[in-house]
């Protein structure tokens, strides 16, 4: 791939981010890491959703007006992206000129392709979903899923013909069977596009916050557009064409548009599966590749929730157990695409036994093994091999994030075994030769163990090639050139760091 474009959904700025949000984040900062090391131009795109009236409600809350609630609170989320070392590439707000010139134009296409009306909605809306919901599905008046009550809600707005897309839709999704994942996903927006889909009011009576309705034939009549208001999912999907230029710099858009994956969480899935690839056919645009949806967190079996006040900070759980551990937990303790629970007696387990033993201590042992038998310098190169080097690719390229790190965890697993059945205090006494082929096995091996880590565990994996006496060098390799085995240069000089994971006794 020569280009890879990757996003995550644009979070509301009602809230500081936790550690669902993290989550999906730093899955995408993996995958981006992970293909700029193959080589591929790569745009990791975040950002936040500002128009919804949910963030209105906030500022009005915290007593502040909304735009300065905004900035304060954008800042807030690509802070603790920067403070988690995340890299994206972009940062993207709905209320930038250049995503306003994008909506706007988006708009006028799908104008022009027949499929906004003027009609009535009336029914029932909930703000915490920013979404009509059924009747039926209230639970005494009140939203099933925020539990408060739903409002009435009688407007006349501008639709867009959803179900002018219908087969398009299905026979898209039949024909390419990996453009939603997991396959249970799949199988639920099928139904949902089969059985349930309707038009969707994509305006509302609003002159307040939002993005106005842009002035057109159709619109201008009875001032329509003075008073409307774009519906915020419908402008909250667009910023994976205006992160990209759409509007604003062709050029880079047809180099990176259609994007390789949009990461969601399973709840917004209709927005991304059935509303996004609609919009995107009607106003002639390509489809994206993939759309993966996780599943949701809990903590300790609970659901996340600001009145449970359980809301991990992920950047205080970073600074007491380090960002890497924090991301190999997330990655390994949950199965992508599954809920998961958080629950810290398991990240302390995986803590200690994965991190600071299987790994931690491998890599100890082995540099302290070559600075007693070899003076610290790397012995002459013997051959070897690192077997999963395809799972590990496959995996990632299959978005199974926690088989890519079963890949690594087997290389560490053997190299460990390699050691116990070797022993190499005995070589020392009896075979010289055979002590300094084993060792050179075990140095490129963590070599090897680096590179698989670095889009996984970027510091960790730093660590790991710089005691191995590698500089930046090492780094400039190309991709197939650092999984060919023997790049660990013989003569070299180790350098023994403190412990990657140090013991936690206290936690
Ligand atoms: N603004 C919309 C997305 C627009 S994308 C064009 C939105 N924002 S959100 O802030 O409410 O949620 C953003 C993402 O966080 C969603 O993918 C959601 O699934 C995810 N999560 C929120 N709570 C979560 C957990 N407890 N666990 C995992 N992911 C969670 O929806």
């Amino acid at each position: 791939m020569n280009k890879f474009y990757i996003t995550t959904p644009i979070y509301y700025v009602n809230d500081k981010p936790h550690i669902g949000h993290a989550y999906t984040t730093i899955v995408a900062d993996v995958l981006a890491r992970y293909w700029r090391l193959r080589g591929s131009e790569v745009i990791f795109l975040t950002g936040t959703d500002e128009n919804s009236q949910k963030n209105v409600e906030a500022a009005e809350k915290a007593g502040e007006e909304v735009k300065s609630y905004i900035d304060r609170m954008s800042a807030v989320w690509q802070e603790t992206w920067d403070s988690l070392g995340l890299t994206n590439d972009d940062f993207i707000r709905t209320t930038e000129d250049r995503h306003h010139k994008a909506v706007e134009e988006f708009w006028k296409r799908v104008e022009k392709s027949g499929d906004i009306y003027l009609g009535k909605y009336e029914g029932w809306y909930c703000v915490g979903c920013e979404a009509f919901v059924i009747e039926s599905e209230l639970n005494n008046g009140n939203c099933p899923i925020h539990k408060k009550p739903a409002e009435r809600y009688e407007q006349e707005n501008f639709f867009f013909k959803l179900t002018k897309y219908r087969e398009a839709l299905l026979k898209y999704i039949e024909e390419n069977p990996y453009f939603i994942q997991p396959v249970a996903r799949r199988n639920e927006i099928t139904n949902y596009i089969k059985d349930f889909m309707q038009d969707v009011s994509i305006s509302r009576q609003s002159t307040k916050w939002g993005i106005p309705v842009p002035a057109t034939e159709l619109t201008t009549k009875d001032d329509k557009n003075k008073t409307q208001a774009i519906y915020v999912w419908f402008d909250a999907l667009i910023n994976y064409l205006s992160g990209v230029g759409f509007g604003t710099d062709e050029k880079k858009f047809e180099k990176f548009w259609p994007a390789d994956l949009h990461l969601v969480g399973k709840d917004i899935i209709k927005f991304h599966c059935a509303l996004w690839p609609a919009m995107l056919m009607s106003a002639k645009l390509e489809l994206p590749k993939h759309v993966f949806a996780h599943g949701f967190f809990t903590i300790n079996g609970d659901k996340i929730s600001k009145s449970l006040g359980n809301a991990i900070d992920p950047v205080e759980l970073a600074n007491e157990y380090g960002i890497d551990a924090i991301r190999y937990y997330l990655l390994k303790d949950i199965h992508f695409g599954e809920d998961g629970d958080f629950s810290n007696e398991r990240l302390k387990a995986r803590y200690e036994n994965e991190l600071a033993n299987d790994l931690g201590n491998l890599l100890h042992r082995v540099l302290s093994m070559t600075e007693k038998y070899t003076e610290g310098k790397i012995p002459a190169k013997s051959n070897g091999e690192i077997k999963t080097w395809n799972d590990y690719d496959q995996a990632l390229e299959e978005f199974r994030l926690h088989d890519s790190l079963e890949a690594v965890w087997s290389v560490i697993r053997d190299a460990n075994k390699l050691i116990e059945q070797s022993k190499p205090w005995e070589l020392a006494k009896t075979d010289l030769k055979k002590l300094n082929e084993i060792l050179y096995n075990l140095l490129e091996t963590l070599r090897h163990v680096g590179w698989m880590l670095l889009p996984i565990m970027p510091e960790t994996a730093q660590k790991i090639l710089n005691s191995l006496g590698l500089d930046e060098a090492e780094l400039k390799k190309t991709y197939e050139q650092a999984k060919e085995w023997g790049g660990l240069p013989e003569n070299g000089i180790i350098m023994k760091g403190e412990p990657l994971f140090p013991k936690k006794g206290s936690l």
